[in-house]
């Protein structure tokens, strides 16, 4: 008995021993890799708004908009990715988008986010030079309006994506638990809600990962994600945000939000089809009772002030569209994306990542689990099909790859993290 009580600890010991070491590793190499952090002041050209400027200031007598009734396509987008939100989804409809119409991205280097948690900066943009313009900024980051804004031209269209705060922190805790120190003590079969029914004892703004507890909305939009839902800055915040932002999607009503996404950037329907990407296998989510779904409310209660903001302007842009045609639509997009899953899906749906055959299309897994499910691409696919599906069923980091960003970092904390997971 106690020989397996020993075998045990021996196994936990070793566990926290390499979690030591992994952490550490992987703190030394982001140390290395974020770029130092200097300002790059110059001359006044410095960004891609003010060269931009200098372009049209040469051509006065070119004619004005005299063509502004007719929609051309918006290219020039910032998509600010917010996490376990199904922003996956639409991060591979602007890949696709941007591939059609040949578009440049400001992509990271070596990772697939902008240096995350630390706070966007240009200098994390693979290769850039001060005055460089993009039309598409769309990896995780945590978000600053006046660093973005460098990068793009001044049409640029901002757009993000929210979700229920209290599904999406059941979602960050799952997903990231292993990754935030804070839990690793709390006992009990259910972690998320042992953490719930007493949130203080375990939780501490200061430590490692702890804002993937605690309104990480709010972080990622730049702000403080300790604030309480009552404290004035909350709202001060979301009215920044609402002004910096010209389209604020939910995912709880994402084939609407695509609608209104499709109508703000003047695209066709065939541009916002898509497969559901990244999505969690049912048996591990958890089901909050409604007390504990009332106290993780009020523990991310700054985010639920800016879900309900956001969720009414979003039904204020839906009464504007109209309700009957904007359902009308939506069927439609049913529709399509159906046709096209039982052209591109073996099967029809989503399988459990062991029973995905290529690799490929194999999505990024949580650290100790393979939660995450993914497709498999019909064998006797119509050749003129291909591409396409083959596009629409890439999960972000393979696509990420065949856009040619280096992802080093990136595959070499998987590796540790599988290395650290499997035994
Ligand atoms: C301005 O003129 C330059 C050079 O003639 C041209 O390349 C550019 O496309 C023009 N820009 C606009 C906005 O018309
Ligand atoms: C979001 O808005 C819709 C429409 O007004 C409403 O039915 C729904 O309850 C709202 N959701 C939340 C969480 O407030």
């Amino acid at each position: 008995m106690s020989a397996i009580k020993g075998k045990k600890c021996t196994l936990i010991t070793r566990r926290l021993i390499l979690w030591v070491v992994l952490t550490n590793i992987m703190l030394l190499l982001y140390c290395l890799t974020n770029p130092s952090q200097v300002k790059m002041r110059g001359s006044q050209q410095d960004t891609c708004p003010l060269s931009m400027k200098e372009v049209l200031k040469k051509n006065v007598s070119s004619p004005s908009h005299s063509m502004s009734e007719v929609c051309s396509p918006k290219v020039n987008i910032m998509f600010m990715k917010t996490h376990k939100t199904a922003s996956s989804t639409i991060l591979n409809i602007l890949f696709r988008f941007g591939e059609k119409f040949k578009l440049t991205f400001a992509f990271p280097d070596g990772r697939n986010d902008f240096s995350y948690p630390s706070p966007f900066l240009c200098s994390q943009v693979k290769d850039y030079r001060p005055g460089d313009c993009f039309n598409i900024v769309c990896n995780h980051m945590r978000f600053d309006h006046q660093e973005v804004a460098k990068l793009l031209p001044p049409d640029a269209v901002y757009i993000t994506i929210l979700r229920d705060p209290v599904d999406l922190f059941e979602s960050s805790f799952n997903y990231y638990h292993r990754a935030v120190p804070l839990t690793w003590r709390i006992n009990g079969e259910n972690k998320l809600v042992e953490f719930l029914n007493n949130p203080q004892t375990f939780y501490s703004p200061e430590a490692f990962n702890s804002f993937y507890l605690k309104n990480l909305l709010f972080f990622d939009f730049g702000f403080d994600n300790n604030l309480e839902g009552d404290d004035p800055r909350v709202m001060r915040d979301i009215h920044k945000l609402s002004k910096r932002f010209n389209l604020v999607l939910v995912a709880e009503y994402f084939d609407e939000s695509l609608i209104l996404l499709k109508d703000t950037l003047c695209w066709t329907m065939e541009d916002i089809l898509y497969f559901k990407l990244n999505a969690r296998r049912s048996s591990s989510v958890s089901r909050l009772t409604p007390e504990l779904r009332a106290k993780a409310l009020q523990w991310n209660g700054a985010d639920w002030r800016l879900y309900q903001h956001f969720n009414n302007t979003f039904w204020a842009r839906v009464e504007a569209y109209g309700r009957k045609r904007i359902k009308q639509e939506v069927e439609e997009l049913g529709r399509r994306n159906a046709e096209m899953e039982a052209i591109c899906i073996q099967h029809g749906g989503a399988v459990e990542a062991q029973n995905i055959h290529n690799s490929r299309f194999l999505p990024w897994q949580p650290v100790g689990e393979s939660s995450i499910l993914g497709y498999n691409v019909k064998e006797n696919i119509d050749p003129k099909f291909r591409e396409i599906c083959e596009k629409m069923l890439t999960p972000e980091i393979q696509y990420l790859s065949e856009l040619g960003v280096s992802l080093w970092l990136t595959r070499l904390w998987g590796w540790f993290k599988d290395a650290v997971f499997s035994f």
